[in-house]
């Protein structure tokens, strides 16, 4: 198309997109066009704008490699991933709600016996962990992989931390045949997301604060069910209102409560899983 104008432009590139084959990519792309254009005219977005907005991107790429993933981040801090995850996980009544994967995930953490602890290293408050994974009709799921990752109480993750060794504060646990689980922790801290990228500098432009409300994440698979991706919240945590990627949800706060010996702290959680579709 010659003489394409400000108001044409949009309309020409879609139709660009007659001759692409693949529907769900063609629809995808239509609406990413439609959406970028019109963000575009609705802040009559300046050339050095637009400039500075691609410096930002190319530099969140240059931060990514196997340890480090700014995307991810960038998504979490705008509330895309918790949106993302809202449209994908419909939680019929007794299924466990789900949050944020998070950029700290690492696979193949050591599998161990029940009642084992996930902290390799010294210092934390001690927690008995207890649980079970259960059907959205209160059944056991008996033989489900629950794989626990957390931060060690100075707010990093093993990975962030060469004073960790590898895999602290990670493992993955089966249910007996009630369902059951458990496992020993320490009680983990609220902290900030890496702020020495753009997404640090980004949310200090905008005047908003990096911390995530203390959690344990979990991933909690059984054949035939939906893979859970959840954390649990740690009540009172001042952060539960402002955390910056908007994961908490009501149903996955708990409370940290002493042990009836004296020893610790315990919290106990069941999850619920949704059977496949
Ligand atoms: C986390 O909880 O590990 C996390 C989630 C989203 C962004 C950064 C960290
Ligand atoms: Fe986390």
């Amino acid at each position: 198309m010659r003489e394409a104008s400000e108001e044409t432009l949009t309309e020409a590139v879609i139709e660009k997109l007659a001759s692409c084959s693949d529907p769900r990519l063609q629809s995808i792309m239509t609406a990413l066009i439609r959406h970028l254009h019109a963000f575009a005219r609705e802040v009559e977005l300046s050339e050095a704008e637009w400039a500075e907005g691609i410096r930002f991107l190319t530099a969140t790429g240059q931060m990514c490699d196997e340890r480090r993933q700014e995307f991810i981040l960038l998504s979490d801090v705008l509330g895309l991933s918790m949106l993302v995850d809202a449209i994908n996980h419909r939680k019929p009544e007794g299924a466990t709600e789900s949050t944020v994967l998070g950029p700290f995930y690492v696979a193949g953490a050591p599998e161990l016996e029940p009642g084992a602890t996930i902290m390799r290293g010294g210092g934390g408050e001690p927690v008995a962990v207890r649980g079970r994974v259960l059907t959205p009709g209160s059944q056991p799921i008996a033989g489900a992989l629950v794989d626990v990752w957390q931060t060690a109480p100075n707010g990093f993750y093993d990975t962030q931390d060469p004073t960790q060794p590898a895999f602290n504060l990670r493992g993955r646990f089966r249910t007996d045949g009630a369902g059951a689980f458990h496992f020993r922790t320490v009680k983990p801290a609220s902290y900030p997301l890496p702020t020495d990228g753009t997404v640090g500098r980004m949310l200090a432009a905008l005047g908003r604060h990096p911390f995530r409300p203390a959690h344990i994440h979990f991933i909690v698979q059984a054949p035939g069910y939906e893979s859970l991706t959840t954390h649990l919240f740690a009540a009172g945590d001042p952060y539960l209102d402002s955390d910056a990627v908007f994961g908490v949800k009501n149903s996955l706060i708990v409370e940290f409560r002493p042990a009836a010996d004296g020893n610790g702290l315990t919290l106990d959680y069941d999850f619920g899983l949704k059977p496949a579709a």
